[in-house]
């Protein structure tokens, strides 16, 4: 724990052993999960802790104030890293009123399964007290639907949850050598899906006068909060490319996917795109992410094995993170001996995700001919047509 200024501070708990399910973030560095506590005519916490490390941030709360004392509890984001400790605080402080967007209060009934004291935080809506104010911007889609940030006009201090954090652990906030790549490395798994909202954000908070933001994770940003902005702009700025990029991935036992998968780059470059076309042979499973990350329009082709779709394929599915992919646009082709689930199969798999697929596949049984060769062409043609409609 440490003060930011003369009554508010930092709750910081350290988890030197966070492994996050959906990053490759260097999980070695772990986390701090950071608390606000502004003690004032009103005490508010903003943000939390997980359930598991209650205990630890009890016994630090209690150093400035005791639990019992504190009036608000403000979540900017409910993930339960950071709102886990509700369900405790609620025991010893039924009366508190908590603080969160529509999305962030259901969230939090579904994570306590009880009931509390409720605070709708409507977008730009000021909360008085005497001594300060506090105003709230929602931000939805900033990582989850319930997401908003806190401004304190007085103390201008910006507390903005997930927003601009790091997984590492900062003691009294200093940084460590790493940090830059840390914070790059957290914007890329967090933030990076969600570029429009983050650009949103940042255009938000643009005229707010700031002396320090005081993100859920990591350290507090003080004179640097102008540089770490200005790199989420830069990130999320979208960059022009004069090529629209193709990638045809495929899986093929006795080479009829694969001479499609040929058809269909041989299209793709003669409508002059960007064009790779990758046996999942040969390619590691682990870069198929990336590859569909940096492109526009990602062909899959597939055979059907034993009415099923091959693991090379599935793959794939794996390694797909939707947010990231809502703008891309999907086609599924394939050869098939006599039923034909597989290309099927995936284009379903990737409707029920909500991601953008062709309404149609194409599948030819056994080995293609020249007529299919043709068709194939066709279709790939006017996927890319519908790609450059965009
Ligand atoms: C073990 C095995 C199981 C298969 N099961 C099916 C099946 O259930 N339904 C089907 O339509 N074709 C099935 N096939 C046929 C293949 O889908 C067909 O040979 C296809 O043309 C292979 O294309 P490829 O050369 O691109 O791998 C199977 C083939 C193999 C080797």
């Amino acid at each position: 724990m440490y003060s930011i200024s003369d009554d508010v501070f930092c709750i910081d708990i350290k988890d030197t052993k966070r492994k996050l399910s959906y990053a490759s973030g260097k999980e070695s560095y772990g986390t701090t999960y950071n608390s606000y506590l502004i003690k004032s005519d009103k005490n508010i916490l903003i943000d939390g802790a997980p359930g598991k490390f209650s205990d630890e941030y009890f016994s630090e709360i209690k150093k400035i104030i005791s639990p019992k004392e504190i009036d608000y509890v403000i979540f900017n984001h409910t993930e339960p890293d950071n709102s886990g400790m509700l369900l405790k605080l609620l025991n010893v402080n039924p009366d508190i009123q908590v603080i969160s967007t529509i999305a962030g209060l259901k969230n939090l009934k579904e994570i306590t399964n009880c009931e509390f004291n409720e605070y709708l935080a409507k977008d730009s809506a000021i909360l008085n007290f005497n001594q300060f104010s506090l105003q709230f911007f929602t931000m939805p889609n900033l990582h989850w639907p319930d997401t908003m940030i806190t401004y304190c006009p007085k103390k201008q201090l910006l507390f903005s949850g997930d927003f601009l954090g790091a997984h590492f652990i900062s003691d009294n906030n200093t940084y460590c050598s790493e940090y830059d790549s840390l914070f790059k490395e957290y914007y890329l798994s967090l933030m990076s899906p969600y570029k429009a909202f983050v650009l949103s954000a940042c255009n938000k908070i643009s005229g707010l006068d700031i002396k320090a933001i005081c993100p859920a994770h990591g350290s507090v940003l003080f004179e640097n909060y102008k540089d770490a902005l200005a790199k989420y702009t830069k990130w999320s700025t979208p960059c022009k490319q004069e090529l629209k990029q193709i990638v045809i991935l495929y899986k093929s036992e006795y080479g009829y996917t694969k001479e499609l998968a040929i058809a269909a780059s041989e299209q793709a470059n003669e409508c002059g795109c960007d064009t790779k076309i990758l046996s999942l042979d040969n390619i590691s499973e682990n870069s198929i992410g990336e590859v569909i990350k940096n492109t526009d329009g990602i062909m899959i082709g597939t055979p059907t094995i034993s009415r099923n779709v091959p693991p090379q394929v599935w793959n794939i599915i794996k390694h797909i993170d939707v947010p990231s992919c809502l703008d891309k646009e999907f086609a599924v082709f394939g050869s098939y001996g006599w039923s034909g689930e597989a290309t099927l199969i995936i284009q379903s798999v990737l409707k029920t995700m909500k991601l953008r697929v062709k309404s149609d596949v194409f599948r030819i049984s056994f080995c293609p001919n020249l007529s299919d060769i043709e068709k194939m062409k066709v279709y790939t043609k006017k996927f890319i047509e519908e790609l450059k409609d965009e």
